[in-house]
């Protein structure tokens, strides 16, 4: 059978334009031209990081060997276990969360394993929240489970603590066998997780010294879990080189990542547009928004720039869903702070079809309804919401990927990675960096006794002091 021809993602400018919106909130075709010469310059910067392999992400779409070491472990080792667990958190979790949205049925995990197609259910633990944890040990029987520990760091409390508890209870259970439950994905020299590796004989992933973790997704951190969750990881690489290719030139009218780059910026920097929305009309694709909005916050949100001076750069990014929330924030965002640029995802053939059967033909309410499909009525909705919020002038474009398939959504993930690092040069700030977490790291370690933090303590604790009149 012939394979099918896979369709490119398309993104709709029209309505972020002056024309569509309006001078003050849209922007006019001379605003674009005026930054082909700094998007050439910003193009030149991205291609010499990664022409001298300082940033690797651009190159992750072409890792064969990497495939196929990741399709023969899950050859090897999916029937032995009928749970895989990822335990990682920010950029090691989000993108394996939003690849297991996007690409499984919806209710992947209840399903029976034949449906499944013989692969483990797939849980990924981005929290030490106690209860969620501990909800978690109560579903699963850790001698059926693969842990799958990721950090790149290698000491992240957070995963790092899950281990802690998660080798214990494999100890007790499986005494020798407890390492083969555990495969670690990390750096391949540095840290803590490689050490412990070495020590306790785990398997393990690498993952590579110049991708940084929210850029990760298409490494093993987030490939391992994809495709023990039967999603095909090849053709997810492929959707990322085609768009890859899409975005490798500077010219703007032809490079969907670096045009909505420059739209988002102009939106955040000229038009007060300090908020971006991202609305997938597909809860298969609200997670991905949900990794957007790591990429787009950590990456962009700087307080200073490259030269040291204070910016305060970045643009607050947030998730939707449709046509869910446009019973919750639609009114907000229609007739609320003019501060946001939309971006709506369409889906424009969706896996399934539900027909609503013609039933209650005397009421026009709902007669209207009776022989159409939920595939018409979300559609219809998502177009009354660019329609409204075009007529409320507030900037707003549509990407609209053909169909939920992993070409597709390998094309998505890999447009917004290069988006976020063009985006980065025009603020001229380093979007590969994320100093500003390390505060509230250092207190933790602080209030947990960490060796080498006592002198912090004193510090630490008289901030924490609260004045008992401010609490009701
Ligand atoms: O994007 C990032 O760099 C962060 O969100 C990290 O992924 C996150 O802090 C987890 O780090 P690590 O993988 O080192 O445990």
């Amino acid at each position: 059978m012939a394979k099918k021809k896979n369709e490119a993602i398309r993104v709709d400018f029209n309505n972020v334009t002056a024309a569509a919106v309006g001078k003050k909130d849209g922007i006019s075709p001379a605003e674009i031209k005026a930054f082909e010469k700094r998007a050439a310059a910003c193009h030149k910067k991205c291609v010499a990081e990664r022409k001298s392999g300082e940033i690797g992400f651009y190159d992750l779409p072409y890792q064969k060997a990497l495939v196929n070491d990741i399709k023969g472990t899950v050859r090897e080792l999916k029937d032995r276990f009928e749970n895989f667990v990822v335990l990682g958190i920010g950029g090691s979790a989000l993108g394996n969360i939003a690849l297991q949205a996007a690409l499984n049925h919806p209710f992947y995990n209840l399903l029976d394993r034949k449906e499944r197609r013989g692969y483990p259910r797939i849980f990924v633990m981005d929290n030490v929240d106690p209860a969620y944890f501990a909800g978690l040990l109560d579903v699963i029987d850790p001698k059926k489970t693969l842990f799958n520990l990721i950090s790149k760091s290698g000491g992240t409390a957070e995963p790092m603590s899950q281990y802690m508890v998660v080798r214990e209870i494999l100890r007790r259970k499986l005494g020798k066998k407890a390492p083969g439950h555990i495969i670690a994905t990390t750096d391949r020299e540095k840290g803590l997780l490689r050490e412990i590796v070495g020590r306790e004989g785990f398997e393990s992933f690498v993952i590579p010294d110049n991708v940084g973790g929210r850029f990760s997704v298409m490494t093993p951190v987030g490939l391992l879990s994809a495709a023990m969750g039967g999603i095909d990881i090849e053709e997810l690489l492929a959707g990322a080189a085609a768009m890859d290719k899409r975005c490798s030139r500077p010219d703007l009218k032809k490079n969907p990542a670096y045009l909505n780059a420059v739209v988002h910026y102009i939106a955040d920097t000229k038009k007060g547009k300090v908020m971006s929305v991202m609305m997938p009309y597909s809860n298969a694709l609200y997670l991905v928004a949900d990794w957007y909005r790591q990429l787009w916050a950590e990456s962009l949100g700087k307080k200073c720039d490259v030269r040291g001076k204070v910016v305060h750069a970045g643009q607050t990014p947030v998730k939707a869903l449709g046509a869910t929330d446009q019973h919750s924030q639609m009114q907000l965002y229609t007739e609320g702070p003019n501060d946001k640029i939309f971006t709506l995802v369409a889906v424009r053939k969706f896996p399934r079809e539900v027909k609503i059967p013609k039933t209650y033909k005397k009421y026009d309410a709902l007669e209207y309804l009776g022989g159409k499909t939920m595939n018409m009525l979300i559609e219809a909705e998502r177009i009354g919401s660019t329609l409204a919020l075009t007529a409320a002038r507030r900037p707003n474009l549509t990407v609209t990927l053909p169909e939920i398939t992993p070409h597709a959504v390998g094309q998505m993930l890999q447009m917004y990675e290069i988006q976020t690092a063009f985006a980065g040069k025009l603020y001229g700030i380093n979007p590969f960096d994320q100093p500003g977490v390390e505060a509230g790291k250092i207190a933790a370690f602080t209030l947990m006794g960490r060796k080498g933090y006592a002198k912090k303590r004193r510090g630490v604790l008289s901030r924490i002091k609260k004045n008992a009149r401010y609490i009701l």
